[in-house]
C-alpha cells in the first residue's frame, strides 16, 4: 500500500494535490508537510495528517518518513523564478539541497518512488521557442532554471546509479483558484482573474505580446497523478517530461476575460519578470509524455476562464477574498 509524503503542502500545487491523493489513496495514507505551521493548522482542520518540515533538514525528513512508513515522496517545496532572482542562494539551498535530501532519503529507505518537479524554466533563450522539443538546449538564465536543469540531471542520475524510481514534469505556468502561487513569473495569469473579479482592471508586469505555456490546475493534478501512477517500465524519460496544455499571450488572456466581463481593462508595466519570461518558450512539444504515459490535457483558455471567473466570483460574493 502506498504511503505518500507531500512536501510543500501549503503551496499552490501541494495544497490541492494533497486532497486529490487522499481521495485516491485514502486519508490515512497521505501525509501533508510544510515548513509553515499556520498552513499546517488549516490542513489539520480539514482532517489531514500534517508535519512541520523544512525540506532542507534531511534528518527531520528521514524521521517523518520512518514515523509514517512513507514509501513515496512528492516534493513540491521550491523557491520560484522571481523570488529566486532576489534570493539566489536561498533558491539553491531549497531547490537543490531539498531535492538532494528527498533523493537521498528515498534511496536510504528504498522508497517505491519520488516525484520531483521541473519547469519550463529549465529552458533558456537559445532553446527553440515554439513547440520546444523534449530533448533540446538547456541553458537557463535564472537560478530557478539552473536548479531545475541540475535537478533533472540529478533525478536521472539516481535512476541509473541507484535504481531509484524518480519522476518529474516540466510544469508550465499553473493557474488555479485555491492557493495563490508564490513568487513566480507566471503569477500574472492567476492575479489577472482575481483583479478582474475584484476591480475589473489589472496592471500586468509583462507585455501584452508575452506568450508562455500554461496549464489549469485540474490538468496539473491529472498530469502529476498520471505520471505518478505510470508504469515505470514504459518510461524512457524520468525527471524531465515536457507537458503542454495551452499557450497564450497576455493580450489573448485579457480578451478571453473580456468575453465574460466586457468592462475589464488591462494595462502594462513590465518589470524584471519580463526578462525572465522572454527566455522561456512559447509552447512545448509534449509527445513523449503522450506516448510514454498517455498524457492528454482537458482545458483550453476559454474553458479555464469560465471556470476561474465562476469560482473566484463565488468566493468574492461570500467575502472570502
Ligand atoms: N511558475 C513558475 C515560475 O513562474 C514556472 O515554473 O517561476
Amino acid at each position: 500500500m502506498k504511503k505518500i509524503l507531500v512536501i510543500g503542502s501549503a503551496g499552490q500545487i501541494g495544497s490541492e494535490l494533497v486532497f486529490k491523493l487522499r481521495e485516491i489513496y485514502g486519508d490515512d495514507n497521505v501525509v501533508a508537510s510544510d515548513k509553515c505551521p499556520n498552513a499546517g493548522k488549516k490542513l489539520q482542520e480539514k482532517g489531514c495528517l500534517f508535519e512541520i518540515l523544512d525540506v532542507t533538514d534531511r534528518d527531520a525528513l528521514r524521521e517523518i518518513c520512518k514515523k509514517y512508513e512513507i514509501n513515496n515522496i512528492i516534493n513540491m517545496a521550491a523557491i520560484l523564478s522571481a523570488v529566486g532572482e532576489k534570493k539566489p542562494t536561498l533558491a539553491w539551498d531549497v531547490n537543490m539541497g531539498g531535492l538532494l535530501n528527498v533523493l537521498e532519503v528515498g534511496r536510504e529507505l528504498a522508497m517505491e518512488q519520488v516525484l520531483v518537479p521541473s519547469s519550463i524554466a529549465a529552458f533558456g533563450p537559445e532553446t527553440p521557442a515554439d513547440n520546444t522539443p523534449q530533448e533540446t538546449i538547456l541553458r537557463p538564465k535564472t537560478i530557478y532554471g539552473v536548479t531545475k536543469v541540475a535537478g533533472e540531471l540529478l533525478g536521472d542520475y539516481y535512476v541509473q546509479r541507484f535504481g531509484l524510481d524518480v519522476r518529474g514534469l516540466r510544469y508550465p505556468g499553473i493557474i488555479s483558484n485555491e492557493t495563490l502561487p508564490g513568487g513566480g513569473t507566471t503569477d500574472y495569469a492567476v492575479e489577472i482573474y482575481y483583479e478582474a473579479i475584484k476591480n475589473k482592471k489589472y496592471t500586468c508586469f509583462v507585455k501584452e505580446d508575452t506568450r508562455l505555456p500554461m496549464m489549469y490546475m485540474p490538468d496539473c493534478l491529472k498530469a502529476t497523478i498520471d505520471l505518478f501512477q505510470a508504469d515505470f517500465s514504459k518510461l524512457k524519460h524520468h525527471a524531465d517530461f515536457n507537458v503542454g496544455a495551452m499557450s497564450f499571450t497576455v493580450g489573448e488572456l485579457a480578451a478571453s476575460i473580456k468575453k465574460y466581463i466586457p468592462e475589464f481593462k488591462i494595462s502594462y508595466e513590465p518589470d524584471f519578470r519580463q526578462d525572465i519570461a522572454d527566455t522561456w518558450p512559447n509552447s512545448v512539444d509534449d509527445s513523449c509524455a503522450r506516448e510514454e504515459w498517455g498524457w492528454k490535457p482537458s482545458y483550453d483558455l476559454d474553458a479555464m476562464t469560465q471556470d476561474m471567473l465562476k469560482v473566484i466570483g463565488e468566493k468574492y460574493e461570500k467575502g472570502l477574498i
